[in-house]
């Protein structure tokens, strides 16, 4: 049986009966930049996840990139960010014409390590923007204190995190609701995924809500009129419409994940081999990927190709030895957990539509490697 690592084709049979209308419902009103759709969208994912504003935007990528912009950092303002992270993380840095300061991770997370971070600290750093990698939650609680002590801002990185939560204090509080702004992706493969591209931006704070509204059209709030130089960075209204249908079923989906993710932590504990990802026992983690790290990495993705089971190695290249960081000066040695990370993890299918059969399937063709 061949398992692809995801499908989309499965998700869409799932909602197309009611994608399909809200989608012609726009069209027939033509109102295809900033219709009701976008608002609508922006009301119910604050509701969802507790938040003042939620400012939607063109990408992932812009919802980094518009708020570290908002900051007006200087030439040498550092931001402090993971290594082992989608490039867009770091490239937000960079293009809002700050300098990214990577940092290393907690192998057994693969998230952000507070005590490297707060070893990484200088007087010219301006923001930390902590990545929820795969689905979980850094440790906030950590991260804010840290920040808070000497007034740097955090960024949340939740692209791929929408709906994961975090105990702190006694309550849940939803990634990307804690920094002074989160960052949501809709990139189709995401836990809430559009039909193109798309993000949000949330934040509790008002006026930078506001801001993050001009900055989207060009930097002014009435057209024409600019005070200060912002971008177009709009969702479309046809995305909002898609976002707003599959928005119902979000929790549904991500426990459907949390439920193939304990399969899978149930067939690979204690397996010589492979090593499930450790959760933090503060989080809820929404499985965006289900991440292994596992001995003879390559392999084993080699395997389970000529099995027909779909994998990925999310990240094969640490950016802080990407070729465009090199004149920051990072080296091969630099960053050994993330270093460690690149060469031993691999991503299996999860999904909500993933069935036993496949996902037995999945764990067979692992075993059967080792075996
Ligand atoms: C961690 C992370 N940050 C940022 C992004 C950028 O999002 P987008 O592809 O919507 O620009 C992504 C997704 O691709 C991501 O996974």
């Amino acid at each position: 049986m061949s398992v692809p690592l995801l499908d989309l084709v499965a998700q869409y049979q799932t909602i197309k009966d009611v994608v399909l209308p809200a989608l012609q419902s726009v069209i027939e009103r033509q109102q295809f930049i900033m219709g009701q759709e976008v608002g609508e969208l922006e009301c119910a994912v604050a509701g969802l996840l507790g938040v003042r504003q939620a400012v939607a935007c063109a990408s992932g990528t812009d919802a980094l990139l518009l708020p570290l912009q908002s900051m007006r950092l200087q030439p040498g303002d550092e931001v402090i960010t993971p290594s082992f992270t989608f490039f867009a993380t770091a490239g937000a840095v960079h293009n809002a014409g700050g300098t990214p300061v990577f940092v290393d991770i907690d192998p057994s997370t693969f998230l952000l390590d507070p005590a490297a971070v707060e070893a990484a600290i200088t007087p010219r750093t301006r923001a930390i923007i902590v990545v929820h990698l795969y689905g979980q939650m850094a440790p906030m609680e950590s991260m804010l204190a840290l920040a808070g002590r000497r007034g740097i801002a955090v960024i949340e990185d939740a692209a791929q995190a929408i709906g994961a939560r975090q105990r702190i204090g006694g309550e849940w509080r939803s990634a990307g609701s804690l920094g002074l702004a989160g960052a949501l992706s809709f990139f189709p493969s995401k836990n809430l995924g559009a039909w193109g591209d798309g993000g949000m931006m949330l934040t509790q704070d008002e006026a930078l809500g506001a801001r993050l509204r001009k900055l989207r059209v060009h930097g002014g709030a009435k057209q024409y009129h600019h005070e200060e130089v912002g971008t177009n960075s709009r969702l479309d209204t046809l995305q909002a419409a898609v976002l707003l249908v599959k928005l119902q079923y979000l929790s549904r989906w991500n426990a459907a994940r949390r439920a193939r993710a304990a399969r899978y932590d149930h067939a690979f504990t204690g397996h010589p081999a492979v090593c499930p990802p450790r959760v933090d026992p503060a989080n809820e983690h929404v499985y965006h990927q289900y991440t292994i790290r596992a001995e003879r990495r390559d392999q084993l993705a080699a395997h389970l190709k000529s099995r027909g089971i779909g994998h990925a190695v999310y990240y094969p290249v640490g950016l802080h030895l990407q070729p465009c960081f090199a004149p920051l000066g990072y080296r091969q040695g630099s960053l050994p957990a993330t270093e460690a990370a690149m060469a031993s993890v691999l991503s299996l299918p999860i999904y909500p539509e993933l069935t036993d059969a496949q996902q037995d399937a999945v764990i067979a063709a692992v075993r059967e490697f080792y075996a």
